[in-house]
């Protein structure tokens, strides 16, 4: 509780359902945002979690040097669209745990009145929701915890009224969570009915592990991954782009591995089988 009797997470900036609706947390089968915890050096995760993504590990072994260069994706295309777009408003699905680097810190980095609505459908990111909740106070950041297979409940959330403008430019991020919908959840129409709600002038960001440039280490990740309870499917680049892009305008350089996306100077970048994950950036028309 804050000083005046307030809930933290009823702080001026933020806006949530209340954390006690929260459902519980099944310690006992891995879970995608603990396993990425883990692999991000986090401590947020439990024996189940630690288990599948080990075995993963085992198989590809670079997991975390692809998860690292795909968080810092994630900072540059936020940085790069606030900056050089002047977009302010975002919905984040798959927000994952909170780690360094949110997408409000980044965006409200450069420029404070920054809107986030972050959306993940894990209990355990619902838990630590808090922390994303405090931003600055020109700015305001809401959680849903809502899942992505449901674009209409998203949408038609609260928060979202409350937090977004749906006239002006919104970023939509897929970042790291369309190769956890197999294709029998049809995910192009779930891109397509989010992207059919924001008006022209909005982006995406989306990324997605491929298999095409390491397919035995991918593929045994895949399948720890599917062994462990968590449904996954690696997409080839022109596969991802297409279920993603398809009929917007790509900002440079295009669908490319989220280490040569715009990277930060020209030091050393990782050899591409060892990142194995597209990243784009595109523009509704
Ligand atoms: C690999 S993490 C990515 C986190 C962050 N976007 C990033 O790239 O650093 C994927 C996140 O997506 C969430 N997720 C997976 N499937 C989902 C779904 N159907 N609906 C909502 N969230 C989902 C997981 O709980 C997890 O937090």
């Amino acid at each position: 509780m804050s000083e005046d009797g307030k809930k933290a997470w009823e702080l001026p900036s933020a806006a949530s359902r209340p954390v006690s609706d929260a459902p519980p947390i099944d310690t006992t089968k891995a879970h995608s945002a603990r396993m990425y915890d883990y692999y991000l050096g986090g401590k947020d995760n439990y024996p189940a979690d630690r288990e599948t993504a080990e075995v993963a590990e085992q198989s590809w072994t670079s997991v975390r040097t692809a998860v690292r260069e795909n968080r810092t994706f994630l900072a540059r295309a936020v940085r790069h669209l606030v900056r050089e777009a002047g977009v302010t408003q975002f919905l984040d699905i798959g927000t994952g745990l909170p780690s360094a680097g949110n997408v409000h810190e980044v965006a409200q980095r450069e420029n404070p009145a920054c809107r986030v609505v972050y959306t993940d459908n894990d209990p355990i990111v619902l838990a630590h929701a808090r922390s994303l909740l405090r931003g600055t106070s020109e700015g305001r950041t809401a959680y849903i915890h809502a899942d992505l297979r449901d674009p209409g409940a998203i949408l038609a959330s609260p928060e979202v009224a409350e937090t977004l403008d749906l006239d002006r430019p919104v970023v939509l991020m897929l970042v790291a969570i369309l190769h956890f919908i197999v294709d029998e959840e049809r995910p192009a129409e779930i891109v397509r009915t989010l992207l059919d709600a924001l008006p022209s002038g909005s982006y995406l960001v989306a990324s997605h592990v491929t298999p095409e440039l390491d397919p035995d280490g991918v593929g045994g990740l895949e399948r720890a991954y599917r062994n462990g309870g968590v449904p996954a499917q690696a997409r080839p680049r022109d596969q991802f782009a297409k279920l993603a892009f398809e009929g917007l305008e790509l900002v440079e350089p295009g669908v490319v591995l989220v280490s040569e996306w715009r990277p930060d100077g020209a030091g050393p970048r990782p050899p591409a089988a060892e990142v194995s994950w597209y990243g784009g950036v595109a523009r509704k028309p």
